[in-house]
């Protein structure tokens, strides 16, 4: 069946439906990347702790039945990619899947993480067929869905951001990229896709962008990376994991990814979808309401 005329090489696995292992598929960009798949025609394992498939990062006995007989994966690892412990997980999970004949694993990792080289590495020594690695900018739907909503419902976005600028991109965009590289065989293969929005934006324009849509008086309020770890860990985000976020948005927020990436372009052969547009569809689907 083909499912993607617009990638043809020579490989035979271009074009044919796949059976596609998706991790974080209850989530932000994973239920995206499921959709994407199944709307390519491809048969798609929804797999997360609550997920269709059971399957849990820090429960090996949940592996082999959610690899067993898929073609290829889409790895999210949680809490993050360069979190402690994450090398060490998707390189077992990898390193399974290819003696399982899992041929192709994508994973999501980020832009300026140095955090997540190490998991990258383990990825691509994993002895699997191929391997691709799609490194994204901060998620639009971050504002949209997860953790912050609270606080922009509330009416104001506090995070330690500054004012560095960051091209936001969309998970849709991602998803995308993420199918269009398990069906296109070879061509990506041993490859890192860095993929980001089309625009940089400070997290202050951003927010202004997302009240003057929605018609309410929200604010942005930066504040120091310290002081956001410790309201974290008020809100129950275990010790360990609060270190590494520190560390996480000392480092990745300073400047160093405000620039554009090229791979949805790459990749897609169209440009990445438009902040605006995300508001738009956002405010519509009432997602600042409070
Ligand atoms: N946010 C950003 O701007 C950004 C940018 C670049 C890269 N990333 C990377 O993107 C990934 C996060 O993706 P996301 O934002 O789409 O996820 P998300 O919306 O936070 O959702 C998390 C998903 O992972 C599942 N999950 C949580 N803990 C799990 C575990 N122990 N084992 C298996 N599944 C688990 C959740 O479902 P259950 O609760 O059912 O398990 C859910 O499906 C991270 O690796 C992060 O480093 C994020």
């Amino acid at each position: 069946m083909t499912t993607n005329a617009q990638h043809t090489t020579d490989d035979p696995a271009t074009g044919t439906a796949l059976t596609v292992l998706v991790t974080g598929a209850t989530g932000r960009t994973g239920s995206r990347v499921a959709q994407a798949a199944r709307a390519a025609g491809h048969t798609v394992r929804a797999a997360s702790r609550s997920g269709e498939v059971r399957f849990d990062w820090n429960e090996r006995s949940t592996w082999d039945h959610a690899l067993h007989g898929a073609d290829a994966a889409s790895l999210a690892y949680l809490p993050d990619v360069g979190a402690p412990g994450a090398a060490d997980a998707v390189g077992a999970l990898a390193r399974r899947a290819a003696e399982l004949g899992v041929r192709h694993l994508v994973l999501l990792s980020a832009r300026g993480e140095d955090q997540a080289h190490a998991t990258e590495r383990a990825l691509a020594d994993s002895g699997v067929a191929r391997w691709t690695v799609v490194r994204a900018s901060w998620f639009m739907q971050n504002f949209s869905e997860g953790p912050l909503v609270e606080g922009l419902r509330a009416g104001e976005l506090v995070f330690p951001a500054g004012e560095v600028l960051e091209p936001f991109v969309d998970v849709r965009d991602i998803a995308d990229v993420v199918v269009a590289v398990l069906a296109a065989g070879e061509r990506y293969a041993g490859r890192i896709i860095e993929v980001s929005g089309a625009r940089p934006l400070s997290f202050r324009d951003a927010v202004a962008e997302l009240a003057a849509a929605s018609g309410r008086p929200l604010a942005y309020v930066p504040v120091g990376a310290r002081e956001y770890g410790a309201s974290l860990t008020e809100f129950g985000v275990p010790e360990s994991e609060v270190e590494f976020l520190i560390e996480l948005f000392e480092t990745n927020l300073d400047g160093r990814n405000a620039h554009v990436s090229d791979g949805v372009r790459e990749v897609l052969g169209r440009e990445p979808r438009e902040f605006s547009d995300f508001v738009r569809e956002a405010v519509e689907a009432g997602a600042w309401k409070d």
